[in-house]
């Protein structure tokens, strides 16, 4: 596709993070939003987001019933999905077969199969398909992958991740389906493989349901914090820890150890202020939403899969990688679930 033609997109599901995704597909100038996409109750919020971003004349809404019109649509490019977890398969496989190139948010499918097969689709169709890790576009994390790769710190032997959030809604977890691993962890699974270069040969998790809002995650199954060790064949060991709901705001924080050298990233607080006192010295309070801490991230990512459509960057999200993240987060299910350490 040349540079010069203006690129049509769609937009599925405009609830938290379709707002975002809509809100940088309007400040690129790079494309043009051709349709709205979502269940009838959210008609009125897409034709009060259409008016909120000037968008009158250019945006079309539609109900999924009726989202075929909007994949026949000629002048429609492109298809970014923020639907629930459960309907991604199904609007990606219909998307790629009516030739669009496709960015989701991750996971990508509930199954190891169905990712497999919307690659496969997307390879057939010669259409990109962007499974949306946004980690990897932040600066601190892809400055640590790159410092690594350049060799600042040698060989890798440890990855240690922290990811703490304030909570889930019921809503949430009753229309994803995913639990722990699937839905959150599986930002960091990517990211660790992603530099680690390669698939775990075995993992282990241990999980426990120990916060204030427990019955909220025993009600589906699932448990609020876990902790999991992924062995590399290299020889680097993975430790993850993923906590839903932690009283401290959103933290995110990753350490890796080389022969040569430690790198961190730091926790990012609401301002760098620090106010100093004869008996204490205090910071500020850490950022209290994924909306915040990775704010940046969102229109990095969003640009590079227009730089990718226009030939102008490989896609940084293969489908090798997205189906390990995958079998990575099965395995780790499995082990919660068993005990059991699950050879890869
Ligand atoms: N990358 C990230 O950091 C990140 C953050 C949040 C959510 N997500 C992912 O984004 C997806 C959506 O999460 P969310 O928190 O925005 O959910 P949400 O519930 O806030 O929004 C989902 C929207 O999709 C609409 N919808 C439901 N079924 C639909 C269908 N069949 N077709 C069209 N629209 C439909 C809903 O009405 C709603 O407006 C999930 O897959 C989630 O894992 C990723």
């Amino acid at each position: 596709m040349t540079s010069n033609k203006p690129i049509g997109a769609a937009l599925f599901g405009v609830g938290r993070i379709g707002q975002v995704h809509l809100k940088n597909m309007v400040d690129s100038g790079r494309l043009i939003i051709r349709w709205l996409v979502d269940i009838p109750a959210q008609h009125g919020l897409m034709a009060e987001l259409i008016k909120r971003h000037r968008l009158t004349g250019e945006t079309q809404i539609s109900d999924i019933e009726s989202s075929q019109k909007v994949l026949s649509d000629p002048r429609v490019d492109v298809v970014i999905i923020c639907t629930p977890t459960p309907t991604h398969y199904d609007i990606i496989k219909r998307a790629l077969t009516a030739g669009k190139h496709v960015m989701c948010e991750k996971p990508l499918t509930l199954t190891i199969s169905d990712t497999k097969d919307c690659y496969e689709l997307a390879r057939k169709q010669k259409k990109i398909l962007f499974c949306a890790y946004n980690r990897r576009f932040d600066k601190q994390f892809h400055t640590l992958y790159q410092r690594y790769k350049r060799g600042d710190i040698g060989n890798l032997r440890v990855v240690k991740f922290t990811s703490r959030e304030g909570g889930q809604s019921k809503q949430y977890l009753q229309n994803n389906k995913s639990r722990i691993f699937l839905d959150m962890a599986i930002h960091d699974i990517d990211y660790i493989c992603w530099l680690v270069g390669e698939r775990p040969s075995s993992v282990c998790a241990f999980g426990s349901i120990s916060s204030d809002n427990a019955e909220l995650y025993q009600t589906f199954d699932d448990v609020d914090c876990v902790t999991a060790i992924l062995n590399f064949p290299n020889g680097v060991m993975a430790q993850m820890e993923d906590t839903r709901e932690a009283n401290i705001g959103y933290e995110q924080k990753v350490e890796v150890l080389g022969t040569k050298g430690l790198i961190q990233t730091q926790n990012m607080k609401t301002s760098e202020l620090c106010t100093i006192t004869q008996n204490s010295c205090q910071s500020e309070a850490l950022l209290g939403t994924f909306f915040d801490r990775y704010k940046d991230s969102f229109p990095t990512e969003l640009n590079h899969f227009v730089d990718a459509i226009e030939g102008k960057e490989e896609i940084l999200v293969s489908a090798e990688s997205c189906i390990i993240a995958m079998e990575v987060s099965e395995a780790l299910s499995e082990s919660l679930k068993t005990g059991n350490i699950v050879k890869l």
